[in-house]
């Protein structure tokens, strides 16, 4: 639904965004995450038509938005850093503008602009000016004025830049129930909105690509072997020699201790499930098994770490560099 191929924008002698690339899928949720300065709102920019590339295409709904600008432009609804509203206006008014503008039907345009208006909860300011609403308004009617003329694709800068947390809840929900019917790509530097509302991530940092992939696959793949954590009550026996003889497991370290309930990490070779036989041996020995989870990486730490140093798109197969993305190696991530 959205192809964008080698973009690069040049601001003078900074460059904004380098040779970005990714696709979305018809109803897929795309989470733009990067942080300031990343290059998301030029990125945004461009493919909305409001500003040239300095190089590369790309196609929205089937258009080029360099060749043809006006078809594509109709299949999108933009959400801009800061929303365009009319102060003077009153909320249904400029609604109303906007869906005149964006070519909605007259008979339909009353039901449009009382609809969108229950979506987005604006209903109660509908003839307050625009100019004299809160900020968190503000994004909602910029939200509002975005889907109107109910857009394939929709354009999110920082959707819940600026909400209260009950309004951040309810504009994720609002973003989730217009996907699938809706190809969406939305901006954020906050981790739990892409995994809570995007299916995949293209994470971009000074102007390029870093990774792209799913928040569950970004949080296991940075892993290095698979690591789970185990909680038993053994009785006050030490399960770590137990666990330790297992085949596949490469090391067990003790994490935690509370009477007779111990956790162990529990590393396993690449690509080697043990949670089988770590259950079986542990039940096998009349211990309870309390917990038996995967760990790993958090948003946060993949985030940090992909946006520190910059990471192979494409996880190499050579065991050296794998070693060198895997964070215990790399020691800490340094925080800027
Ligand atoms: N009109 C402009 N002229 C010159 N440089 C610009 C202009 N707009 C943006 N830039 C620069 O381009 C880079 C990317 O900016 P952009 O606004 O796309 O980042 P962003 O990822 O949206 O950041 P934020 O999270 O702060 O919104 C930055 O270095 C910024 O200073
Ligand atoms: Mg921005």
């Amino acid at each position: 639904m959205i192809e964008v191929h080698h973009l690069t924008k040049r601001y003078g002698r900074v460059t904004a965004v380098d040779d970005v690339s990714f696709r979305v899928e018809r109803g897929e949720i795309l989470g733009f995450l990067g942080p300031n300065g990343a290059g998301k709102t030029t990125t945004m920019r461009i493919l909305t038509g409001y500003m040239p590339a300095t190089d590369g295409r790309a196609t929205v709904a089937g258009y080029d938005i360099f060749d043809k600008p006006i078809d594509a432009k109709k299949r999108i609804g933009y959400l801009p850093e800061t929303p365009p509203l009319y102060p003077d206006m009153t909320v249904r008014e400029y609604l109303d503008f906007v869906a005149r503008l964006k070519g909605v039907p007259s008979k339909e345009k009353k039901e449009r602009v009382t609809s969108v208006m229950a979506r987005t909860h604006v209903a109660d300011m509908a003839d307050r000016h625009c100019g004299k609403l809160s900020k968190g308004y503000r994004q909602r009617v910029g939200l509002a004025q975005a889907i109107i003329h109910n857009p394939e694709v929709l354009i999110l800068d920082e959707p819940t830049a600026g909400l209260d947390p009950k309004q951040i809840i309810e504009t994720r929900e609002l973003i989730r129930g217009l996907g699938g019917d809706h190809t969406i790509v939305l901006s954020t530097h906050i981790l739990p909105e892409v995994a809570q509302t995007c299916q995949r991530v293209v994470i971009i940092n000074k102007g390029r690509v870093v990774a792209v992939d799913t928040p569950d696959n970004l949080t296991a793949r940075l892993k290095g072997a698979e690591t789970m954590y185990v909680q038993v009550d053994s009785g006050g026996a030490d399960a770590a020699p137990v666990l330790s003889a297992l085949p596949g497991v490469v090391r067990v370290a003790p994490s935690e201790q509370r009477g007779t309930l111990a956790g162990y990490e529990v590393e396993s070779e690449r690509g080697r499930d043990v949670r089988r036989e770590l259950a079986r041996s542990i039940v096998n020995r009349g211990w309870g098994l309390l917990e038996l989870r995967p760990m790993r990486m958090s948003l946060e730490e993949v985030f940090l770490q992909v946006t520190t140093e910059e990471i192979p798109e494409e996880t190499p197969t050579d065991p050296g560099a794998q070693g060198s993305m895997d964070p215990r190696t790399e020691g800490e991530v340094p925080v800027a």
